[in-house]
């Protein structure tokens, strides 16, 4: 896991002082690495570019923010996107339709028309999306979303490619499926398959590529030659200060030397969303009440499930420290915990951390990736603040919440007035 500077005890983050931002816009905050964001996209961009031509389609679902978005739009980033909403807001980013893919499930025939005027290729997920889709825009540039029978992730509930998904076309209709959208006359571009999200070993990705590269022949071998495949996401980060980075030269080595070698395809395409966001935000969090519960100590903070739901949802570790007594010694251990009314409301459990104190602030690490775009108003608690680092500036990138926002879009019937 990659730390950050310590200065005198204090944490910076992006050559500003974490105390500084704290501060100056409030806490809960989350705090956007602009250099770390365009160093991990670089990172895997280049990693596969040396082999193949590469195409990156950011995860989008990872983390929306206008700001970063404009970044990875600067860096020559297309977008995975997996609602017309996320569509929209990466257009509002300035992407050209050219540089979406859509990859939905379940959605519904208004998404599907609404996604296609907009003129963004439609990644299908189900023989009943194409022929739906056939009926609404013929002829649309497509890919298909294949179940490849191989699953990896950091919790069952972000494995996406086992045997019986939901998500994809199951293996042993691929092959007809793609002669059936050639009868409908759709323009077939690739295949794709995603098999979970924060898997940390190469073997899963090597085993869902031969499963891909299979298919590949087999519809070449009924005439369809396809533009690109599309290894999805799921590249891991670590979250353990003790924790190694998944190898991603060896991934896209690997990777790329199967496709150059069992197929004519010459495009790769990635969808990483934790990769490029997670280590370059942190969440910043006063602490507002420390307590001695006899069996336990809890570290009483402004942020809980509600600004940060990894932690409850996933059970996911995530690093702690004291932005403000960085890297001092440790003298006993807490749970940081929110203020949402629940006891499952934590960030982490049985931490060591120096002697916390009331206004105090802890740095939550790895936040940016499913932190902001996953936080909620439950316990009525507005959408905290973002803001973006780069050299030492810090630049509010969104405004906190207010409490009336939570009330704009209900109706109280006039019998009750
Ligand atoms: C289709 C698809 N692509 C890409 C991703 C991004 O995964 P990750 O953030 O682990 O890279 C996801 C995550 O759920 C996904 O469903």
């Amino acid at each position: 896991m990659r730390d950050f500077e310590n200065r005198g005890g204090t944490m910076y983050i992006g050559g500003a002082s974490a105390v500084d931002i704290a501060n100056e816009f409030g806490t809960p905050v989350y705090v956007i690495d602009e250099a770390r964001v365009r160093e991990n996209y670089r990172n895997v961009y280049n990693a596969f570019s040396r082999f193949m031509d590469t195409r990156i389609h950011y995860a989008c679902k990872a983390n929306t923010n206008l700001a970063l978005l404009r970044i990875l739009e600067q860096e020559g980033s297309g977008i995975d996107a997996v609602s017309i909403g996320e569509v929209r807001t990466c257009l509002r980013a300035g992407f050209t339709p050219d540089r979406i893919m859509y990859t939905g499930v379940n959605v519904s025939d208004r998404e599907l028309r609404e996604v296609a005027e907009l003129g963004v290729m439609i990644n299908l997920d189900s023989g009943s999306e194409m022929e739906r889709l056939a009926r609404i825009a013929p002829g649309h540039p497509v890919s298909f979303r294949i179940t490849p029978g191989v699953g990896s992730g950091h919790s069952d509930k972000v494995i996406t490619g086992s045997k019986g998904s939901k998500f994809g076309i199951p293996l042993d209709r691929v092959v007809e499926t793609y002669a059936r959208a050639r009868d409908l006359g759709f323009d077939i571009r690739g295949i794709h398959a995603h098999i979970g999200s924060g898997g940390q070993t190469v073997e899963p990705f090597m085993d869902m590529m031969e499963v891909l590269i299979d298919l590949v022949n087999r519809i070449r071998d009924i005439g369809i030659e396809l533009e690109f495949i599309d290894m999805g996401g799921g590249i891991g980060v670590p979250y353990r200060p003790q924790e190694q980075e998944m190898e991603v030269e060896e991934l896209a080595m690997n990777l790329t030397d199967m496709i150059m070698e069992e197929t004519d395809i010459r495009t790769i395409v990635l969808e990483p969303g934790r990769y490029i966001v997670c280590d370059a935000v942190v969440l910043l969090t006063g602490v507002n009440d420390v307590k001695d519960a006899g069996t336990k100590r809890y570290v009483g903070c402004d942020a809980g499930f509600n600004t940060l739901i990894r932690p409850a949802m996933y059970d996911s570790y995530h690093h702690v420290a004291l932005a403000n007594k960085f890297g001092k010694a440790c003298t006993a251990k807490y749970d940081v915990v929110g203020p949402i009314c629940e006891s499952g409301d934590y960030l982490a459990h049985d931490r060591v951390l120096p002697d916390p104190e009331e206004g105090d602030i802890v740095a939550v690490y790895n936040a940016g990736a499913y932190g902001f775009s996953m936080s909620s108003n439950y316990n009525s608690r507005p959408l905290c603040r973002e803001v973006l680092v780069n050299e030492g500036k810090a630049e509010l990138v969104r405004e906190a919440e207010e409490i009336e926002e939570l009330w704009r879009h209900q109706i109280i019937p006039e019998r009750l007035a």
